[in-house]
């Protein structure tokens, strides 16, 4: 199984039309119900920021934070993903947003996240964000050294990632006679290396390469690259999105997204 930049950007470039197709089309409930508002609001008020999405994908939170009065930079290592998100264009502002007068504002940028704060200047932005693509990446610990070298002093970080404790080398649920998930089987939680993501239910299926390490590498290398921990959230989707997505009910049960909200020092 090959995990570096090239055949990540490979993957994701093949995996582009289908993964941002399903996404336009609201298919990501994961995000829409129950994660990804917990980041939003995680975020706070972004009006008038100066936002950077690292691993921007075809720029869902850049959208999100935008509408809201941000202006943002998306920076993602697929080409193919960037087509997707500046086509996509810029949504409509809420309605709170319109008291920035501005535009929603968004830029995309072709570019690895472990090289930043190149192609963008440093210390220029107020909050950087990634939704679920770190693990994606083959040196989170340089991306997370280039989120904060590309945040000025007391900026803020904030980023999800797939939860690690639900989500190990080995894993499997274990079903009752009809089928019914009685209980996840882990294992190996404290192995670190790739794992292969199969995506089914898309419009054609295809295979990433994502990294697992157990959650105290995550908070080790946010420490180490200066960042002070402000909160930390592992969403879980209330009886309301239950009921309209009883198949979300596994996340209810198990950890599947973990989000850090970090600060630079100032
Ligand atoms: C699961 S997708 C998430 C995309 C987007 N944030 C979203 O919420 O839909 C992971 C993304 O990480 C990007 N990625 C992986 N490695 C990267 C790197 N080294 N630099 C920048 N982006 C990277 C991939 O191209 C992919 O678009």
């Amino acid at each position: 199984m090959r995990f570096d930049t090239d055949a990540v950007r490979d993957a994701w470039d093949h995996a582009a039309d289908a993964y941002a197709g399903g996404q336009a089309a609201g298919r990501d409930v994961y995000r829409y119900e129950f994660f990804g508002p917990v980041q939003v609001a995680a975020c706070g008020d972004v009006r008038g920021l100066r936002v950077l999405d690292v691993g921007c994908g075809s720029g869902y939170l850049a959208r999100e934070l935008a509408s809201r009065g941000a202006r943002v930079a998306g920076l993602d290592l697929s080409p193919r993903m960037i087509e997707h998100a500046v086509a996509t264009g810029p949504p409509p502002p809420i309605e709170h947003a319109a008291a920035t007068q501005l535009p929603p504002a968004i830029e995309y940028h072709v570019g690895d996240a472990a090289a930043l704060p190149a192609p963008l200047a440093p210390a220029s932005f107020d909050l950087a964000v990634s939704c679920v693509a770190l693990q994606d990446m083959p040196e989170p610990a340089r991306a997370i050294r280039g989120a904060y070298a590309a945040l000025r002093p007391g900026g803020r970080f904030v980023c999800s990632i797939v939860h690690p404790c639900g989500d190990t080398p080995v894993r499997r649920w274990e079903r009752d006679a009809v089928g019914a998930k009685r209980w996840l089987c882990i294992d190996r939680y404290f192995d670190r290396g790739p794992i292969e993501y199969p995506w089914n239910g898309w419009a054609y299926a295809f295979t990433t390469t994502g990294l697992h390490v157990p959650l105290e590498d995550w908070f080790a290398w946010f420490l180490a690259a200066g960042f002070a921990l402000r909160g930390f959230h592992e969403p879980c989707p209330d009886a309301d999105v239950l009921h309209r997505h009883p198949d979300l009910e596994a996340a209810a049960r198990v950890p599947h997204f973990a989000i850090f909200d970090l600060a630079r020092q100032a």
